[in-house]
């Protein structure tokens, strides 16, 4: 059996990706929740966590100086559970230099393009006014360029002409609730891991776009 892997989520706000990543859990899945982390104490994700009896913490970005010092705390309260896998599940902060190489090759983020493509906020909208035929959301590992770091998974889907950010806003969020899971799963089997070339499942370098999923 696979030992099970610990796994802290940060968070800033909803948590809808944060309850797809509880309801993924369980039976023969070696991931396991030890803690979800808020930027936000208002957060409605931490009630997601209350209800799944996983621990919660607030480590708010507005009590501090700078954004090195929020991050060391953040830090701080991030080793007290030893994770060996940290996932931003719409956690709406830039981090530091620091903080990325601390966690590097055990740090995931999700975001909602078909990265290299709109990294960064508004990706919808932008999609849109691009007339992208095809829009989606990818997983990828954080290095230090903002959304720059190797792409785990995507999936990806065909934008409909009467399409408008709201309905895309919708379609992403549902093809998020499947690959975040799938990849966090996959880390935590052993199965996908960052490499100096880039993304590796089942030590195959992926394309630099990840593993695609079309759906
Ligand atoms: C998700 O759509 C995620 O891709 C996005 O925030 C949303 C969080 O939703 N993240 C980013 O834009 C990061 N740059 P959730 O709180 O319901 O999981």
């Amino acid at each position: 059996m696979t030992a099970a892997c610990n796994v802290v989520v940060l968070i800033s706000g909803s948590g809808s990706n944060l309850q797809a990543l509880i309801d993924s859990l369980g039976n023969d899945n070696p991931a396991r929740i030890c803690a979800v982390v808020s930027n936000r104490a208002e957060a409605f994700g931490l009630q997601r966590a209350h209800a799944a009896g996983i621990a919660t913490d607030v480590v708010q970005h507005k009590d501090f100086a700078n954004r090195e010092a929020f991050d060391a705390a953040l830090m701080e309260i991030i080793d007290t559970y030893q994770p060996q896998l940290v996932v931003l599940a719409g956690f709406m902060r830039i981090l530091t230099p620091g903080f990325v190489r601390h966690y590097q090759g055990r740090l995931l983020n999700i975001h909602p393009s078909l990265l290299p493509k709109y990294k960064g906020l508004d990706t919808h909208r932008r999609a849109l006014e691009a007339g992208d035929h095809e829009h989606g959301c990818s997983v990828h590992f954080v290095t230090e360029e903002l959304d720059g770091g190797p792409v785990a998974i995507q999936a990806a889907f065909t934008v409909e002409p009467d399409e408008n950010v709201d309905s895309l806003t919708g379609r992403v969020h549902a093809a998020e609730h499947i690959i975040y899971p799938l990849a966090v799963r996959w880390f935590a089997e052993g199965r996908l891991r960052l490499a100096e070339q880039g993304a590796m499942l089942d030590e195959t370098l992926l394309p630099p776009t990840g593993y695609l999923l079309r759906i």
